[in-house]
């Protein structure tokens, strides 16, 4: 077989260089709009301040070190991780406080929670005794130490133990073991965050709060401190910070917002920009009443329903192929070969895993290319 060794991988050509106008950037490309972006991460902060509580937003977001750098730099304390592989290059990158919002189970994961404590600030959630010892035997192992918050099922159905007296016989169990110790608790309540209504949304997050301060109580009651309450997400962050009750906020999507995030009620004080577009470039116009874009599947998820065409009329994303997205064209639109749109993709999450890079820009310039250095690491 040939080698060309003049022919590059094209994936590895950057989309765009700093100072090119956002037009010329190569697509399908993730861009974020920066003035939008800092608007959101102030907003956040500003209410987390307000009200006395920690923001600590999740980096299952975004995966983006530079994005937690920003984060951080404007008063946010630490990062949430999802995973423990996908907490890596943030760790590497020097943020030194993260927690994996999630129950980490199994030897090879275990070890690589133990590294990480060695050397960062760690905390991790449990909701089973049987891991809480898997836990504290690969720490003592290993010569670390974590803190472990008992997570509580406050009505997403999830993870998390499923009453009170549960999370208090674990968390006591915490105290006795070694290589561990009880920093609190997590009480993230998933299925409030898009929950349409402003009022609905705030009676289930004062359902959640209720029982987390009923927990608290239980655990002080039994001569154990409690001190953090972890949990919040974009759409609920609002109510939590209010609450007296969350002592920290663990919103992710907030920086960005989504098609579905979009789609609240966003009526109280509390309200984001739409930062984060899928650039992409109309590809064929075969018939009057249809385009293709280059983006499709490949390039966004759909799971929460299908990229909208920002800022152009009379266009429609209806069909997503694997590398196309198909465009309804009302007849008054003027639509082009070469014509560049920006999608607002559905769900920013699994969009983000779809990408290497980040294209920031502000005012049609682009301003930098990030890394999406966590994107694929799920283990
Ligand atoms: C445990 C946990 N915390 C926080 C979040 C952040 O939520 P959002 O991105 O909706 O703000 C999520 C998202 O799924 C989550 O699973």
């Amino acid at each position: 077989m040939a080698v060309h060794p003049s022919v590059s991988v094209p994936g590895l050509i950057p989309a765009a260089a700093a100072g090119d106008p956002l037009a010329r950037v190569d697509t399908p490309s993730l861009v974020l709009d920066l003035d939008a972006f800092e608007h959101n991460l102030r907003a956040m902060q500003a209410w987390a301040d307000r009200h006395g509580v920690r923001l600590r937003p999740h980096a299952k977001a975004h995966k983006c070190p530079e994005i937690a750098r920003r984060q951080l730099a404007l008063g946010a304390r630490g990062i949430c991780c999802q995973k423990v592989s996908e907490a890596v290059p943030f760790v590497a990158a020097g943020i030194d406080d993260v927690h994996i919002s999630n129950e980490i189970v199994g030897p090879a994961k275990l070890a690589l929670l133990a590294q990480l404590a060695r050397a960062a600030r760690v905390s991790v959630c449990v909701d089973d005794a049987g891991n809480l010892a898997d836990i504290s035997a690969a720490m003592t192992q290993a010569g670390a130490q974590v803190e472990v918050l008992v997570e509580i099922d406050v009505g997403q159905g999830r993870c998390g133990v499923p009453d009170v007296a549960e999370a208090v016989a674990l968390a006591r169990r915490v105290q006795d073991l070694p290589g561990v110790s009880f920093g609190g608790l997590q009480a993230y309540h998933g299925s409030a965050q898009h929950v349409r209504s402003h009022a609905g949304r705030a009676e289930a997050a004062s359902r959640a709060a209720r029982l987390a301060a009923e927990c608290a109580r239980a655990l002080r009651s039994a001569g154990i401190p409690c001190d953090r309450i972890t949990g919040a997400g974009t759409g609920s962050a609002e109510f939590d910070a209010a609450s007296g009750v969350y002592t920290e906020l663990q919103a992710g999507s907030y920086a960005f917002m989504d098609g579905d995030y979009g789609a609240n009620d966003w009526s109280g004080p509390l309200a984001f920009r739409h930062s984060l577009y899928l650039l992409a470039t109309v590809m064929s116009r075969p018939v009057a009443g249809r385009a293709v874009v280059d983006a499709g599947l490949k390039s966004t998820t759909i799971e929460s329903g299908l990229p909208r065409v920002a800022g152009r009329d009379g266009l429609r994303y209806i069909a997503a192929n694997d590398e196309h997205g198909v465009l309804e064209v009302a007849a008054d639109a003027n639509v082009r070969l070469g014509d560049t749109l920006l999608l607002v993709p559905a769900h920013v999450d699994p969009t983000f895993n779809l990408h290497d890079t980040l294209v920031a820009y502000r005012d049609g310039v682009v301003e930098g290319i990030w890394d999406i250095a966590a994107r694929g690491l799920s283990r």
